[in-house]
């Protein structure tokens, strides 16, 4: 699996999301990804499937090559609920380390500096390898990085064709971060359109396929998820063709849509 290098901590380019999924399907989900090369896993305390993940994760037999990534809920954020939520995500998971732990949304009525300085806690103490943040802004990310001394890795935003994330992906990188994309696909809502069909029929790829193909070409690392094995098959088969040029070009003209799925009561004011 091709990873992006983020302050030489190395991060498997495809990685399972596992929001919605649960019990005994969400623990054979993970299993199965495994198998079939999946070597990163996507949760959070907010998908209340931590257990079933540790579970698909552990009965794969191949938990040491894995990078099992989870996110501290914004509700989370006062320092002592950072340790007492990392305590219960490792007791749920059940695995030795977490391998990514990330601040789930940016919480304004927690100052970062103390959120962050529980987080680095956790990582001395190696309940935690490495840290990171999802949906921060340009000036969030600025924020962050003046807050802490330990290295973050990455920002996991939403990203996908039909969102225009030019400065906030600008902004990561230039912080030697990598951008996590989530809902890659668009939710599913990559297929049918019709730019993306056209352009997978030339390849021999599902419109999804070419969503996928279109973000790991930036050096994008990307988290599709599904609730079928077929899919979970189809999303890793992206590294056999290569988009040219002029198609990424026509791909990130389809942002002037400014389709944004995840804007929630606490989101903060995007780029
Ligand atoms: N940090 C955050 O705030 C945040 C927010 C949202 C999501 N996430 C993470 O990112 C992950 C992915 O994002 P997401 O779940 O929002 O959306 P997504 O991965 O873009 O899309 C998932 C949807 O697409 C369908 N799908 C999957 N593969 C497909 C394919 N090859 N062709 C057609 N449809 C396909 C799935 O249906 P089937 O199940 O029927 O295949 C599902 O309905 C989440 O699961 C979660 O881990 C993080």
């Amino acid at each position: 699996m091709q990873t992006v290098e983020a302050k030489g901590f190395m991060i498997p380019i495809i990685g399972l999301g596992t929001w919605e999924l649960r019990g005994r399907d969400c623990a054979r989900l993970v299993e199965q990804a495994i198998h079939l090369g999946y070597r990163h896993i996507d949760t959070a305390q907010m998908y209340a499937n931590e257990a079933e993940v540790g579970e698909g994760v552990r009965n794969s037999g191949r938990r040491s090559d894995v990078m099992v990534t989870t996110k501290v809920a914004h509700t989370n954020m006062a320092p002592q609920d950072v340790e007492r939520s990392v305590k219960e995500s490792l007791r749920k998971l059940r695995i030795d380390e977490i391998d990514l732990l990330i601040i789930h949304w940016p919480n304004e009525r927690i100052p970062l500096a103390e959120t962050l300085g529980a987080m680095a806690k956790m990582k001395q103490v190696g309940y935690v390898k490495q840290l990171g943040v999802s949906n921060f802004t340009v000036k969030l990310l600025d924020e962050a990085v003046k807050a802490t001394d330990e290295p973050l890795v990455c920002n996991q935003i939403e990203y996908h064709p039909f969102l225009d994330q030019t400065k906030v992906v600008a902004a990561t990188k230039a912080h030697g971060m990598a951008v996590v994309a989530y809902s890659p696909i668009a939710r599913g809502s990559a297929s049918g359109n019709e730019v993306l069909e056209r352009i997978g029929r030339a390849h021999g790829k599902s419109a999804a396929q070419v969503s996928l193909r279109w973000l790991v070409q930036q050096d994008i690392v990307v988290i599709p998820r599904t609730s079928k094995r077929e899919r979970l098959e189809e999303n890793v088969a992206i590294f056999d063709f290569a988009l040219s040029p002029a198609e990424m070009a026509e791909i990130a003209a389809l942002s002037a849509a400014q389709k944004r799925i995840v804007n929630l009561a606490w989101s903060p004011e995007w780029d």
